[in-house]
């Protein structure tokens, strides 16, 4: 029999969000309904409420979470009531031509299941990256859910579903960092942290932030950051080339996406170098370069989706180097809130105040 539950909602572009009241059907065939324990606020919700995403209000937002499977639909295999697990915005679909090629973690599959979601009076949501988490239950489908080792923290977990994951990934998967790289991060908020604390689990001996506030200068310095850098005060680029014998980093990574950060990630990396943007630009943004210097300066200019990561794979391994105490996750997490405070946190996380906000239920 479906639920109705409190969850948050974008109605309107603009409006502060509000928590209304949610149908969630039972799981349907290949479908999970899963009691969530813990939403972490990410800077894409702020981007669906701010209808930088789309027009498709309301949206039913949250999407970086962690909870246990409270029943399932025929046919689900791969999770079981009672498992504890991460929700990821990309399930492998094994059948896609990306799949298919054998490189799932570019799958272009969509799953429907949050979608049958809506308000008491039968309007329909737009789920957040087909999630939809700052609620007490959702339903996804089953191959969003990945089980992981229950002893870790439900708020430290959730954050594994989007930046902490794409964060990670760009240096992990895309660079890929490797042992004794320098590597240069642009923008230190929870996705460029993650980065700073991947090169760090991947070797890198110099790793040089570059940030516009000191403060988040100093907590990527907890991460593994080297050499902080403050933007607003000193050329980046001048100065990760002097931090790095006069050639410029091996990986930079831009976690802004903003034209001028490219620019400075650009000139900022050594001679056949690897650029990585993961930070996500908005649609009226332009980029231009010397395309002489695009070939000349050699090397690859690559794009992170959310850290090339595939669930499966990662999810499992990261909370496992986390239990080990290696993967200071704990520290991306700023404060533990309610369901009622998702608009507050939103405030806190444009004043840069935060690194995240977790909604614990
Ligand atoms: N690629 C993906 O799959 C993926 C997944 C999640 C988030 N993201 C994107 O990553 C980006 C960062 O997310 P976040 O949660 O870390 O955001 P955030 O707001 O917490 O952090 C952004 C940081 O960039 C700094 N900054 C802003 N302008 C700057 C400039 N000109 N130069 C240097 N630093 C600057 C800010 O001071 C802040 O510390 C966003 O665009 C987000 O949408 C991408
Ligand atoms: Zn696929
Ligand atoms: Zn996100």
């Amino acid at each position: 029999m479906a639920v109705t539950v409190q969850g948050v909602i974008a109605r309107a572009k603009g409006a502060p969000v509000e928590v209304a009241e949610i149908v969630v059907p039972d799981p349907g065939p290949g479908e999970a309904l899963v009691r969530v324990q813990a939403c972490g606020v990410c800077h894409t919700d702020l981007h669906y409420k701010e209808g930088g995403i789309g027009d498709d209000f309301p949206y039913f937002l949250g999407h970086e979470a962690a909870g246990v499977v409270e029943s399932v639909g025929d046919g689900v295999t791969d999770v079981a009531p009672g498992d504890f697990v991460i929700l990821n915005w990309r399930a492998v679909c094994g059948q896609c031509r990306a799949c298919a090629r054998g490189r799932p973690w570019y799958c272009f599959s969509t799953h429907n299941a949050s979608q049958k979601m809506t308000l008491a009076d039968g309007t329909p949501l737009s789920p957040a990256l087909g999630i939809g988490a700052f609620a007490e239950r959702t339903l996804v489908a089953s191959g969003q859910c990945t089980k992981v080792n229950l002893a870790v923290r439900p708020e430290v977990a959730g954050l594994l579903g989007c930046g902490v994951m794409a964060g990670l990934g760009a240096a992990l998967n895309t660079a890929p960092v490797g042992r004794g790289d320098s590597v240069a991060v642009i923008g230190c908020g929870g996705v460029g942290d993650a980065a700073i604390l991947g090169a760090n689990l991947a070797g890198a001996v110099r790793i040089i932030a570059v940030d516009v506030d000191d403060r988040k200068l100093e907590w990527a310095r907890q991460f593994g950051a080297t050499d902080v850098v403050n933007s607003r005060e000193t050329d980046p680029v001048e100065r990760v080339r002097e931090l790095t014998g006069g050639f410029g980093a091996d990986v930079v990574i831009d976690a802004v996406g903003r034209p001028e950060t490219y620019r400075q990630a650009f000139y900022a990396r050594d001679l056949a170098g690897v650029v990585v943007l993961v930070g996500v630009p908005t649609p009226d943004m332009r980029l231009e370069l010397p395309l002489l210097d695009v070939f000349g300066r050699g090397g690859a200019l690559k794009s992170s989706w959310y850290g090339d990561c595939l669930p499966s794979r990662d999810f499992p391994m990261l909370v496992d180097l986390h239990l080990e105490g290696r993967l200071p996750l704990e520290k991306f997490v700023s404060e533990t809130i309610s369901l009622n405070d998702v608009e507050a946190a939103f405030g806190k996380m444009s004043r840069g105040e935060v690194l995240r906000s977790v909604v614990l239920f």
